[in-house]
């Protein structure tokens, strides 16, 4: 891939840690020494930081379909341990300067880093289709051979920086990012439009679409621009190959990206493997569904509910926004008065967006009423001043462009006397355009381009002055914002939620609807991580949901769930779970059981990483565990009928039993793919319980309709690709049939001679379970009556296997489907299940120990209820799953 120069064999020599780093800043280009000394020939620009590659793959990677890629376990990550989304801690992405290290630059992937083995980068394929005269396909090693390579310093920024802010204020359908979400590498690669020019757009041409390697839940990523950008050598749109003189690594992009300067990161597409020319905006799903800002209005039902949001091309978002941060003084730094230097240097970064220039950067210590203009550093300019050159096997020539595509360094020293009676610094940055930050924030339901003034607190504690920031990356704690909110003041007051006089606390915008209290107010208890993790088992189950501890003891025997699933909650965090699985009734308990609120430390280290299952990769005799989260990965999808799947997990290795007692149940996680909610549902495998290996979960997906929208889980299930985890988690579930007519509810024995199992739809899952248990065991002597309402003959799950039962067990199996919707020559029930079928085929007779198994939808489940009750059947002899 080209010969490399003496300066960058140096710098990779440097990289190794053969010669000594160069110092961050800036580094003299000049060979001649005597020449150096001239203060008029010092042709200087930065040259990358060092760096170190990250040789080894984290322990918390191996599980994860990135368990090929290195890391560096500085970076924060943000959506959890998988897809990797990270940000440097600020004052480290600071530090390194004006460009940035591959392995602290920011990452946003959606999701899995495609695998390329080295020996396939040169001939990695890229086509450029669509509507062009020629079409191209080429390789890597064409690409580079064939085309001019220039090298340019690009900051890239995600749309999503900052928005932990906005988070704060209302919950976007964004992760937090902080205000790392942006970074400066030197890019080397081709110009896009050299290639496309060799294509000839035709007439009708008017975008660029992109597609990378990267398979999703909803297709490869891609995204588009428009031609004429791209075709603009003013706007410098690339693909690249290089990063700070080195490979690309696999998180950004390897072997090819393309670098979309002063637009948002999203347009960047890594891994790139297709470019095509259309006359219309891509309609891949991640272009329509991420990087836009709907009106502030759209709520996020809105937004769900109505797609026409979604497809209006005024609401995407190309180039980004006038943004600045404060990085120093950083979160929690304390000044000393006493004794302190004249002035503080306040310090930060700026950047604008589409290239223009960053033309000036205020800072305020009295709230925004007056503002001292700061000194900025423009780096980028000295890649200008220097003239062409050749630098890690392209051009640098950016003597004729004008535009800046890179962040630029701030300066501002305030007195220390002044900050002393300071309540704040703010920050704000104009662009050419006099583009300015505003005070306020624009929030939006997907929370992009954040930019109001950054805002440092000052907390004044005796001689000593205390920064707060506004808030911390990913679910870490801290920040003015947070507090503030949790005072009762009201973000959006045009204040920062600071009480004006005489004025009351308000409930915050977004979380006056629905917000459950599951506190006691009159509880002020500190709790300590240590002191938790010693209430972790069943003696004592103290659980954390939210940051607030509560007592499950005394909740154990009625808890419907069953005492093991607090039992497995014992000790940990289960804010995900809890939230997902419980009704607005279940929560609005939890202040009985209140006890106290975690602090800060301990907070700070249960978000720090939830418990993975044997982080040390050593197998595990069995694959569940009911205390920690364990990756399965989706091995096969069988569609049953139009809406009904068997999903094939891979558990870690062949001989390995997934361990769930027959009648349990486990839990399954997966992530929305684009706002990385959390989305829990508990299932019921149809596997036997002895399969080794692999486990099959049966799935009937709700579709969205006309008239109502599907179901989160089972649509996120249905698009996840092969390959794929899932996180699992169990057993749960309060019964269990131990085998003939023993069964344990909630831990105590009870022995049965006949079930009724009464079910609806997939409520059939674990109803089967047992009833095959039942029929596999010749010496089991329970009999079995099952009454399965349906609404067509279609939607009968399991059926076959069903019958099977009932003709080979004819003594002790009785299977009785009822249709609401039979066809003409249905010879089955007609009808829902209630009170009058009931009555038929389920009688209550005192001499037969009878226990009625119940599984399906809510109504169902309701009536049942009401009807068995009326027909004197007692509720201990009733269990629902
Ligand atoms: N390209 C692919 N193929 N897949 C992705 O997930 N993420 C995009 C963009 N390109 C993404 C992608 C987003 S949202 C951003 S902000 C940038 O890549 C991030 O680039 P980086 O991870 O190299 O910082």
């Amino acid at each position: 891939m080209g010969h490399m120069t003496e300066e960058e064999k140096a710098h990779l020599r440097r990289v190794e840690g053969e010669l000594p780093p160069t110092p961050p800043e800036t580094v003299v280009d000049g060979e001649d020494p005597k020449e150096v000394d001239d203060p008029k020939n010092i042709l200087a620009f930065p040259l990358p930081p060092p760096t170190k590659v990250p040789a080894k793959v984290l322990d918390v990677d191996k599980k994860t379909p990135d368990a090929h890629v290195p890391r560096d376990p500085r970076l924060i990550r943000l959506t959890g341990v998988h897809p990797f989304n990270v940000e440097a801690p600020l004052s480290d992405l600071y530090n390194e300067g004006f460009l940035t290290s591959p392995e602290l630059f920011y990452v946003r992937n959606h999701g899995a880093v495609p695998v390329v083995r080295d020996e396939d980068i040169p001939n990695w394929e890229l086509t450029v289709e669509g509507l062009v005269e020629y079409p191209i396909k080429l390789t890597l090693k064409e690409l580079v051979a064939d085309y001019e390579q220039v090298t340019c310093p690009i900051t890239l920024v995600c749309a999503g920086n900052r928005r932990k802010e906005q988070n704060q204020v209302r919950k976007t359908k964004g992760f937090s990012w902080g205000a790392a979400g942006v970074s400066t590498a030197l890019f080397t690669g081709t110009f896009m439009s050299e290639l496309i020019k060799r294509a000839r757009p035709t007439r009708r041409a008017r975008y660029v679409c992109m597609e990378g390697a990267d398979k999703l839940p909803n297709g490869f990523y891609g995204t588009s621009v428009k031609l004429n950008w791209v075709m603009d050598p003013n706007r410098g749109i690339m693909l690249a190959h290089k990063m700070n003189g080195e490979m690309l690594r696999p998180d950004h992009g390897q072997p090819l990206r393309a670098v979309i300067p002063g637009q948002i990161g999203g347009r960047s597409v890594k891994w790139l493997k297709k470019i095509i020319i259309t006359d219309q905006p891509s309609d891949n799903w991640y272009h329509i569904y991420d990087n836009r800002v709907l009106p502030t209005s759209v709520s996020p039902d809105e937004a769900a509910a109505n797609p026409a949001w979604w497809k209006d091309e005024r609401y995407a978002i190309y180039d980004l926004s006038t943004n600045s941060a404060i990085a120093y003084p950083a979160h929690d730094e304390q000044l000393c008065v006493i004794g302190a230097p004249e002035n503080y240097r306040v310090k930060g970064y700026a950047y604008g967006g589409g290239g223009r220039r960053v033309t000036r950067v205020e800072v305020s210590i009295d709230k925004g009423k007056t503002w001292r203009l700061s000194k900025i550093d423009y780096a980028e300019d000295k890649y200008r001043d220097a003239g062409p050159r050749e630098l890690f096997g392209g051009t640098v020539d950016m003597t004729w462009r004008e535009s800046s595509f890179c962040w630029c360094f701030w300066t501002c020293d305030v007195p220390v006397r002044e900050l002393r009676d300071a309540k704040d610094i703010l920050v704000r940055a104009m662009d050419e355009s006099m583009n300015i930050q505003p005070r306020d924030m624009y929030w939006s339901v997907l929370g992009m381009m954040n930019n109001p003034w950054y805002r440092i607190a000052i907390n004044q504690e005796n001689d000593y002055l205390r920064f707060e920031h506004p808030t911390q990356p990913a679910l870490i704690p801290g920040g003015w914002m947070e507090r503030v909110k949790k005072a009762g003041g009201n973000l959006l007051n045009g204040y920062w939620g600071e009480r004006i006089d005489g004025e009351e606390p308000e409930v915050p915008v977004g979380e006056q609807t629905k917000e459950i209290k599951m506190t006691n107010d009159g509880v002020n208890r500190e709790i300590t991580i240590d002191q938790l993790r010693k209430h972790d088992s069943e003696k004592n189950p103290w659980f954390v949901v939210n940051g607030e501890v509560y007592d499950g003891t005394s909740f154990l025997k009625e808890h419907p769930g069953g005492a093991q699933s607090i039992i497995s909650a014992a000790g940990l965090d289960s804010t995900d779970e809890f939230m997902a699985i419980h009704s607005e009734t279940a929560k609005a308990m939890m202040p009985s059981y209140h006890i106290g609120s975690l602090d800060e430390v301990s907070r700070r280290v249960l978000s720090e990483g939830e418990v993975q299952a044997d982080p040390s990769g050593t197998p595990r005799p069995i694959f569940l565990d009911s205390r920690s989260w364990s990756k399965a990965i989706l091995h096969s999808k069988v569609s049953v009928s139009w809406d009904t799947r068997i999903f094939t997990f891979k558990l870690d290795y062949d001989e390995q039993p997934l361990g769930l007692p027959t009648g349990q149940h486990l839990m399954i996680r997966l992530r929305d793919p684009v706002t990385r909610e959390s989305i829990i549902r508990s299932y019921t495998p149809i596997s036997e319980t002895t399969k080794k290996g692999y486990t099959d979960v049966l799935v009937k997906v709700y579709f969205d309709t006309q008239d109502r929208k599907g179901g989160k889980m089972t649509k996120a299930m249905d698009a996840l690709p092969i390959g794929h985890f899932v996180d699992v988690k169990g057993p749960i579930g309060k019964f269990e049939y131990i085998g003939r007519g023993l069964c344990s509810i909630n831990g105590t024995q009870r022995r049965v001679n006949r079930f009724f199992m009464i079910c609806g739809g997939s409520g059939i899952t674990p109803i089967f379970q047992v009833l095959r248990a039942v029929m596999k065991d010749k010496d089991d002597p329970t009999t079995c009556v099952v009454l399965d309402g349906n609404r067509l003959v279609e939607d009968i799950l399991c059926k076959d296997d069903l019958d099977v039962f009932a003709r080979d067990n004819v003594d002790k199996c009785k299977i009785l489907y009822t249709l609401t919707q039979g066809p003409e020559d249905w010879n089955g029930l007609r009808g829902r299940i209630g009170g009058p079928l009931l009555k038929e085929h389920c009688c209550r007779s005192i001499e037969i120990n009878t226990l009625v198994l119940i599984c399906g939808p809510e109504a169902l489940e309701k009536n049942v209820h009401v009807a068995l009750n009326e027909q004197g059947w007692p509720d201990s002899d009733l269990l629902f799953f």
